[in-house]
């Protein structure tokens, strides 16, 4: 059944009340449950039918104001109970059996391990309890938890803790209240023998705020870079956005099995265990950052998206735009700004720009659904969090944060929409943005061509700007975006040159925004007297592919010279992309592949230079990758994008070889003689060390592989033990390769966290034989189907990290990711639907595969009775 935005309605009724007390035993929950309702008036008098939410539940009592209700006074289907009101307000009993031990599906109240959990969000509270269960019915919640002493000595919910006791010899309870009204998405219980690290934050007012991170019993070492994180988080949305925490305690609690990285539940956020725990010895650099990142998010959701939720959940980027947004500032403040901007750029324009290309294309603020649980996607997250920083792009740090002072204060306790933040944005900077808002109701990623004109007997450079945006499902044709394109101009030494528009009198600044707002339009700079090299689109100020004829040496240039360090990078990048589509081709023509020096010059450049930040150095070391090379193809030639990448790769390692051990060998020797730290110069220092090990690797010296086991031997932490790791997998040492993972197993075989990577590097490996592989690891005792994160590592990284392998010509890579799916749709449907975006795909690909891919699809259609979630996705793929 297709939602759509257009009909959304104001509640019938509201729930100002509701009173919550589960019963947990082993074979069975009870949940009573009391609500206080009324009839909206916002509606009008009348009284209509009260219709609740609620799925999988057996009711067991129903009383309407104290009176228990007979079998012909309310209707019962799969989906809701309803009943007739016969007052304005009024009080409704109910008890519900549930099964929390069998849920599979993650969703609702369910048992990870052995402690109880809920994920609500976006409809998972109907399967707890019968509810009005819609972001926009907001109610105080009182909650008592009863269960087994022994086995959940804790018991937490949201808000403070109120009262708590025992019952007979064996069990006890806790009562919750949270007096902030909130949606029922928001709810959350937790029931378990966990152990927590504590501390506490004194609020921007001196409020003193207990901080409690709860794990299994086993982590309790794991979690003091969260907890640091968290304390950062809370000081930075004081210190950026005025944001202060509002409750006396503020809880985090680490779950194995999680279908997502985390749940911001008010007080009480429920995190993957992956997106928490994290030590020196058992958590890459990468994996110390995504958890920073996380609790941040989460931590942030406590303003946008708790205090001012979402109207409906078409308005979900609302707050998942936004909250990427804020989380991506914090990143950028506590680590390099200019490696957090490069590395969300690469990501967004590899998986988002594939997104908005395929079949689920869909606009940040969607017009219908069939399931909201499909819309958890990169467009709303990230490409939503790129409109919000466009918005601060045009209204500049001090608009934009008026902006959301304005929204916060005005929509302080509500459910709005994508509209009212808009709207506090114009009403702060007595701004009109009506255009701007194409980019909430447009889908696809708009196309900028830009051309130049250099008059030197007027002294003027123009810049011609083309915007155009392909068609996306249900949407043919587009109207023009408003794209703000940040820009510098270079004089021939690499100086910026002021920046006056025809026209004005003021000398302008060195860089500046323009808003380019028309189809086609032309910028002309007077003063030129030369004719200049443009760096546009600084720090990727929009969300589109821009197209500008560069030459080779120009990219060369700005790779050199541009004061916006994004943009030295993207020079770096467009050098690599064009020098790999020479390979590409000649490996077509079946010519010997020669690789463009010039790529190889910059390098060196860049590797001989000390004073340059190692961590820059290590990303525009990085060639972009086969999936963003894939999705630049019109259509994706996998044979050849892999051929031409490893040939570029071992060209690098080659001519390169003297630097990169250089750099090498001296960072090695700081790691081994500095104690691992999870910051940035420590991340910078690794990362060049670790990508130049990789490079090393294809020497296939003997001196490397000795450096490389070494490495995985001696090192002290996760970062530099992974990555010798994964060089040795990807080598041809096969018994180095066999005693370095079975070594690994042993050593982390009690470590789901450290498995998932063992088990993910395995399945990104592209040496022939990949599928056989995985399939070979799927019988391993440490996997089981039924862990998202294991379906991830394996699986997962299979189909999207090791193009070769899963895109093999006779379809047995689609063929063993659609029977997974078929599974999955079973256990797990969440999990099942985003396992599907690579098949989604099928249209990148040549005639044969695109063939096999679909026929994939078609299997699992007919495959038999389909969770919504797997049956949106390949209707709409096949459509
Ligand atoms: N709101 C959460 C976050 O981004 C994610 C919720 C997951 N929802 C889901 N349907 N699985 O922070
Ligand atoms: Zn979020």
């Amino acid at each position: 059944k297709v939602i759509h935005l257009k009909d959304y309605q104001a509640p019938e009724y509201l729930i100002d009340e509701t009173h919550l007390t589960f019963e947990l035993y082993e074979d069975r929950t009870l949940v009573h449950a009391r609500l206080a309702l009324r009839r909206n008036l916002e509606r009008d008098q009348s009284l209509p039918p009260l219709v609740l939410h609620g799925q999988e539940l057996e009711l067991l009592a129903l009383a309407l104001d104290g009176r228990q209700l007979g079998p012909k006074e309310y209707q019962l289907d799969e989906n809701q109970l309803s009943l007739q009101p016969d007052s304005p307000a009024f009080s409704l009993e109910t008890t519900v059996c549930i099964h929390p031990e069998s849920n599979t599906a993650l969703e609702g109240l369910y048992k990870s391990g052995k402690m109880f959990c809920t994920q609500c969000e976006a409809e998972g509270f109907r399967k707890i309890t019968y509810y009005l269960d819609r972001p926009d019915v907001m109610s105080v919640f009182t909650t008592t938890v009863k269960a087994d002493k022994k086995r959940y000595p804790i018991l937490l919910s949201n808000g403070n803790p109120v009262a708590s006791g025992t019952e007979g010899d064996d069990r006890h309870w806790a009562t919750w209240n949270d007096p902030f009204k909130k949606p029922a998405y928001l709810f959350a219980l937790v029931a378990g023998d966990l152990k927590s690290v504590e501390d506490s934050f004194t609020t921007m007012n001196d409020r003193e705020v207990a901080l409690r991170i709860y794990v299994e019993p086993e982590n309790i070492d794991k979690c003091q870079h969260a907890l640091d994180s968290l304390k950062r988080s809370m000081r930075w949305d004081e210190q950026v956005y005025g944001r202060e925490y509002d409750l006396d305690i503020f809880m985090i609690v680490a779950v194995s099995d999680f279908n997502m990285g985390a749940m911001e539940n008010k007080g009480l956020n429920i995190f993957n265990s992956g997106a928490v725990l994290a030590r020196a010895e058992t958590a890459t650099d990468a994996a110390h950052q995504r958890v920073e990142a996380i609790v941040a998010h989460e931590y942030f959701h406590n303003w946008s998206g708790n205090r001012v939720t979402c109207r409906d959940w078409f308005q979900l980027s609302l707050k998942e735009g936004f909250t990427v947004f804020r989380d991506a500032g914090f990143s950028a403040d506590m680590n390099s700004a200019t490696v957090k901007r490069i590395e969300d750029v690469a990501y967004l324009r590899t998986h988002q720009f594939a997104e908005d290309a395929g079949p689920m294309a869909h606009p940040i603020r969607p017009d219908s659904f069939i399931e909201i649980s499909n819309f958890y996607t990169l467009t709303i997250y990230e490409k939503g969090s790129e409109v919000v920083g466009m918005l601060r792009t045009l209204l500049g740090a001090e608009g934009f944060r008026q902006g959301t002072d304005l929204y916060f204060a005005r929509h302080d306790g509500q459910a709005v929409t994508c509209d009212d933040f808009v709207k506090a944005m114009e009403e702060a900077n007595q701004v009109d943005l009506t255009q701007f808002k194409r980019w909430y109701s447009q889908a696809g990623t708009p196309h900028l061509a830009v051309s130049e004109h250099f008059d030197a007997g007027a002294r003027t450079y123009s810049l011609t700007f083309h915007q155009s945006c392909p068609p996306t499902p249900g949407q043919k044709h587009k109207e023009p975006f408003v794209i703000p394109i940040a820009l510098g101009l270079l004089d021939q030494n690499g100086q910026e040159l002021p920046l006056r528009l025809q026209g004005e009198q003021t000398v302008g600044s060195s860089s500046r925004v323009l808003s380019v707002t028309q189809a086609k339009q032309t910028f002309t700079f007077a003063g030129m007297t030369h004719k200049p090299l443009p760096s546009l689109l600084r720090g990727f100020s929009a969300p589109v592919k821009l197209e500008f004829p560069y030459e080779r040496d120009q990219l060369m240039f700005l790779m050199q010279h541009d004061s916006d360090g994004f943009n030295r990078w993207e020079a770096g990048q467009r050098l690599a992309v064009q020098a790999l589509h020479d390979l590409i081709a000649q490996y077509h023509c079946n010519e010997t592949l020669v690789i463009d020096q010039r790529l190889l010059t910059a390098l060196r450049s860049l590797l001989e230079n000390d004073s340059l930040d190692q961590a820059m150095v290590a990303e525009m070391l990085s060639l972009p990758s086969e999936a963003y090379l894939a999705e630049i193809s019109e259509t994706a030639d996998v044979e050849a994008i892999h051929v031409a990448r490893e040939f570029a790769r071992k060209a690098i390692a080659q001519t390169l070889f003297e630097p990169l051990w250089q750099r090498y060998q001296a960072n090695r020797e700081v790691s081994r003689s500095t104690p691992y730290v999870a910051h940035a110069e420590h991340f910078a220092r690794r990362a060049l060390q670790n990508i130049a090990l990789a490079y090393l690797m294809l020497s296939e010296k003997a001196e490397v592989l000795a450096a490389c086991l070494e490495q995985f031997e001696q090192a002290d932490n996760m970062t530099e033990r992974l990555t010798a790791l994964v060089v040795l997998v990807h080598s041809p040492f096969e018994e180095e390769k066999a005693t370095a993972l079975a070594w690994f197993a042993e050593r982390f075989a009690n470590d789901p966290l450290v498995m998932d990577q063992w088990f993910g590097v395995q399945a990104g490996c592209p040496l022939p034989g990949g599928l056989e592989r995985v399939q070979h690891l799927m019988q391993h005792p440490a996997f089981t189907i039924k862990n998202p994160n294991k379906v991830r590592a394996l699986i997962g990284a299979f189909a999207n990290q090791n193009h070769v392998n899963f895109h093999r010509r006779d379809g047995a890579g689609y063929r063993f990711l659609a029977d997974q799916v078929i599974m999955l749709n079973a256990l797990n449907p969440q999990i099942a639907s985003r396992q599907l975006s690579p098949l989604t795909r099928w249209r990148k690909f040549d005639q044969a595969r695109q063939v096999l891919m679909k026929g994939e699809l078609e299997r699992i259609l007919a495959s038999g009775e389909l969770s919504s979630d797997v049956y949106e996705v390949v209707s709409k793929s096949l459509a």
